[in-house]
């Protein structure tokens, strides 16, 4: 039996959807903890692409129960459509197969207005969210006045379990369990850069209390990074790149929102925000994804601190008010410049991928267990 949680370390679109599909085979039940249909989780299958916004990303092998946390919000329209779009693509699904937490809180249509409300109103404060609902809804649900699934719709019904019990009876039975979470470790309400996150802990934390899941239950905390950053929405971002290299990588990583379809920024490697994932998550074990984004570039750099008014920072700072000042530090590797899609073993990774991988395992003392070199199920290289 085990309960691994996966969790985002950047500003999401890491490749979760892609690493829980690719986990997912070896386990029982995959379980979404926090977040709503802000997320947009694609999963490759022979080069056919799904996107996933509610529904866990396990939902394609037929011996897996997928469960929607109490900790999500829940557009009802939006999960009817997606069970409905999933089906239409030959993917089985029905109340067998996918359960939603009686507990979990519903998407409202005041809850939508509200969010699109926000955003037009404050422009010095804009956050530039998906305006799905997903904060005001989690507002009501704090302030107490929110709508869980189980007093929601007919439709909903069939789907609806006692999510807490159901859980345990699964641990009791010795299942394996694999935690999704959303979004990522500097979108989180508390850890992230505040006040520009979304309005949950995707931390692992977030994974127990939104799956009701006991701490002591959970044995691996495995923590996804992109070989670069990427963010989407306002905020600040010290390693962004507005130039040619920024450009290249949005080209070649295809950096689109898979919510809302807006330029995800990019930027480089960043240590600092990666070992503040590494301590708010505890992870115990790093996945690289988009390794081969970098084939074409002769030279690669990753921040390994920030110059904040003379002072070298190498932790990231939670005072938004340096953090918009820091300077990020670059330490400059050279490229491997040769096509890595293709590869499956790691020993053949050009010596300059290994050297690039190397630094970062040395500077987060948390092993890389995995590394993606494509989109593709297959496209995936275990160390
Ligand atoms: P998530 O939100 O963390 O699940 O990530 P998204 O699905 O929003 O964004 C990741 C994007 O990168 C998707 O289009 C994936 O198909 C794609 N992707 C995932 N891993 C790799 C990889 O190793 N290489 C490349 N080129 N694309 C990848
Ligand atoms: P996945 O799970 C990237 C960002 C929004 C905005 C901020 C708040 O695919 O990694 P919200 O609508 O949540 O109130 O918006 O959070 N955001 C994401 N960025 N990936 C996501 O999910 C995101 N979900 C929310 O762009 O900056
Ligand atoms: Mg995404």
């Amino acid at each position: 039996m085990s309960v691994n949680v996966i969790v985002g370390t950047q500003w999401g679109d890491e490749g979760k959807g892609k690493i829980t599909d690719l986990l997912a085979k070896k386990v029982d039940l995959v379980v979404r903890y926090q977040g709503g249909n802000n997320a947009g989780h694609t999963v490759v299958i022979n080069k056919k692409t799904f996107k996933l916004h509610l529904i866990p990303s396990g939902i394609f092998y037929p011996h897996i129960i997928c469960v929607i946390g109490n900790g999500v919000v829940i557009d009802p329209e939006v999960f009817l459509q997606e069970v409905a779009t999933l089906k239409d693509n030959g993917i089985n699904v029905s109340p067998k197969n996918l359960k939603i937490s009686k507990t979990a809180h519903v998407i409202l249509s005041k809850h939508k207005e509200r969010d699109c409300n926000n955003e037009e109103a404050k422009d010095s404060l804009k956050i530039g969210t998906t305006k799905r609902g997903i904060g005001p809804s989690y507002e009501d649900k704090i302030n107490r006045s929110g709508l869980r699934a189980e007093q929601y719709a007919k439709e909903l019904e069939p789907y609806l379990v006692d999510s807490v019990l159901y859980l345990d009876k699964a641990i009791k039975d010795n299942k394996n369990i694999l935690l999704e979470g959303a979004q990522g470790t500097m979108l989180d309400i508390d850890h992230g850069t505040y006040p520009f996150v979304t309005s949950s802990n995707p931390t692992a934390g977030g994974s127990c209390t939104g799956s009701g899941i006991g701490p002591t239950k959970i044995d691996k905390v495995i923590g996804i990074a992109k070989a670069y950053c990427t963010r989407v929405g306002e905020g600040p971002f010290p390693t962004e790149l507005n130039d040619s290299i920024g450009i290249y990588l949005r080209e070649k990583g295809a950096e689109y929102g898979t919510t809302t379809g807006r330029n995800r920024r990019c930027g480089w490697f960043d240590i600092p925000v990666l070992k503040h994932a590494v301590r708010v998550n505890g992870l115990t074990e790093l996945v690289i994804t988009k390794l081969d984004v970098l084939d074409d570039l002769d030279e690669i750099q990753i921040c390994t601190g920030y110059n904040y008014k003379g002072n070298i920072l190498k932790d990231y700072p939670s005072d938004i008010n340096v953090l918009i000042e820091c300077i990020p530090v670059l330490k400059s590797f050279p490229g491997w410049n040769s096509d890595i899609t293709e590869i499956s073993s790691y020993s053949d990774l050009p010596k300059e991928t290994q050297n690039y991988l190397n630094f970062i395992e040395q500077e987060t003392g948390v092993p890389i267990r995995i590394v993606s070199v494509g989109a593709d199920r297959t496209q995936t290289v275990w160390k």
